[in-house]
């Protein structure tokens, strides 16, 4: 029995979505356990794409639970599409293998049309470029006390009186300060009483469910979305997403023991990635030659908005920051496979700031966008790795590029991809046997 966090260490999209899949097997539970359907988690089964924003992606498994915990926030309409789309895919969900908290908080349309408005109303270089998906406004009216749970589904009279105020409240906002339209309290009431009927089954107290598997020795995944440096407390401030999203909030975003987690697996792709707005010190602009192989070779577009990622040499300054945010016990090293071909490969190993060495994020957002790499070189290898299935297999040089990010942060990888499809994975050290 084990309980293992995966999180993101970088920006976001390391390809979490597929080493979550590759641990579900071992696992009796999945736990999304923050943010919405600003994630967006890409698998490829059996040659088949999937892309999941909200449902954990364990949904795959039929003998498996996956669980939305307290600190996610959910827009039914989006989550109830994705299990349409399951259902017309003959994979129907049913309430034994998905339990969503009464503790989350919805995402309403006026968080939507509120998180749209102020990026819309923002300055170029003050932009955050979120996803526009409601998930700062909903996290303000969580932290401010005024948001819609998930539970008030259940108890539509407390609903209707509290979504009275909100609106009234969003519309006033919408209106006087964006000069935006009104949103119809009647047809957000019709919308939500239809959403009401349909997630009821699903809804209950995961904090309890897990402690209870926990107790009978079931395996628990813990799945993060986005990653470190989004974190709203750790981050880049303010380019950052509106919840924690290190190993902690695994805890706090399902009312499960910290005592309780054995292993944290960190999810490190072999170069770097940003989507949206703030500092990013080791980027190759684009029209630069590396960065756009990079960008084309990863297919590097984000899976939730189809925004080009931006792309980079790997950073050991933020791999660092990630071990120690979320006390990672593990990597799982991915996409290794779009280094191939590279003659040269470069890896930062500290930053200067006006003249200063850095050798974490600095806090200060201003700093943080001065952040000059120090930059080390190493051979790359000519290889493709994707028919690759054994480490000994992997080239000289992807071995020693592997050895060196171990040296550089004091955490072995435990998993390595070297291709998007399942098989195409390394398990070295399996997380859930210790
Ligand atoms: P928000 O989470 O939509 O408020 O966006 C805030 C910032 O986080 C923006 O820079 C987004 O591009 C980024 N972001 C949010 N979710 C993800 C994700 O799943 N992957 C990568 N970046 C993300």
């Amino acid at each position: 029995m084990a309980s293992v966090v995966v999180v993101g260490t970088q920006w976001g999209d390391e390809g979490k979505g597929k080493i979550v899949d590759l641990l579900t097997r071992y696992a009796d539970f999945v736990v999304r356990f923050q943010g919405g359907n600003n994630a967006g988690h890409t698998l490829v089964v059996d040659g088949k794409q999937y892309i999941f924003h909200i449902i954990p992606s364990g949904i795959l498994y039929k003998d498996k639970t996956c669980v939305i915990g307290n600190g996610v926030i959910i827009d039914p309409g989006v989550l109830l599409k994705e299990m349409a789309n399951l259902a017309e895919k003959g994979m129907a969900v049913t309430p034994r293998q998905l339990l969503i908290s009464a503790n989350a908080h919805l995402i309403m349309p006026y968080h939507q049309c509120l998180d749209v408005a102020r990026e819309n109303a923002l300055a170029k270089g003050k932009k955050i470029g979120t996803t526009g998906r409601g998930i700062g406004p909903c996290y303000m009216d969580k932290v401010g006390r005024v948001g819609m749970k998930v539970g008030d589904l259940l108890d539509m009279s407390l609903f209707t009186d509290k979504l009275q105020a909100a609106v009234e409240d969003k519309n006033f906002i919408l209106t006087r300060q964006f000069g935006a339209q009104p949103l119809d309290y009647a047809a957000i009431l019709d919308q939500f009483e239809a959403h009401a009927a349909q997630l009821s089954p699903f809804i209950g107290n995961v904090s309890v469910a897990l402690d209870q598997a926990r107790k009978a020795g079931k395996n628990i995944l813990f799945e993060g979305a986005q990653g470190t440096q989004l974190d709203i407390d750790h981050g880049t401030y303010p380019f950052v997403t509106s919840s924690n999203t290190i190993a902690g909030n695994a805890c706090i975003g399902s009312g499960f023991g910290p005592v309780h987690i054995d292993e944290v697996i960190g999810i490190l792709k072999a170069y770097t990635t940003r989507v949206g707005e703030g500092p990013f010190p080791t980027e190759l602009p684009e029209g630069d030659g590396i960065g756009d192989i990079l960008q084309q070779k990863g297919h590097e577009y984000g899976a939730t908005t189809g925004r080009r990622r931006r792309c980079g040499w790997f950073d050991a300054v933020v791999a660092n920051d990630a071990v120690r945010l979320n006390g990672l016990t593990g990597f799982a090293v991915t996409k290794l496979d779009v280094l191939s071909g590279l003659k040269k490969l470069k890896i930062a190993t500290g930053y200067r700031v006006e003249g200063v060495p850095y050798g974490y994020m600095p806090d200060n957002i201003r700093k943080a966008r001065m952040a000059e790499p120090v930059y080390e070189e190493m051979d790359g290898w000519g290889t493709e790795l994707p028919g690759i299935r054994s480490y000994e297999d992997l080239p000289a040089q992807a071995k020693d590029y592997l050895k060196r990010l171990e040296d550089l942060t004091g955490v072995a990888p435990a998993i390595v991809s070297v291709g998007p499809d399942r098989e195409e994975t390394l398990l070295l050290r399996n997380p859930f046997s210790g």
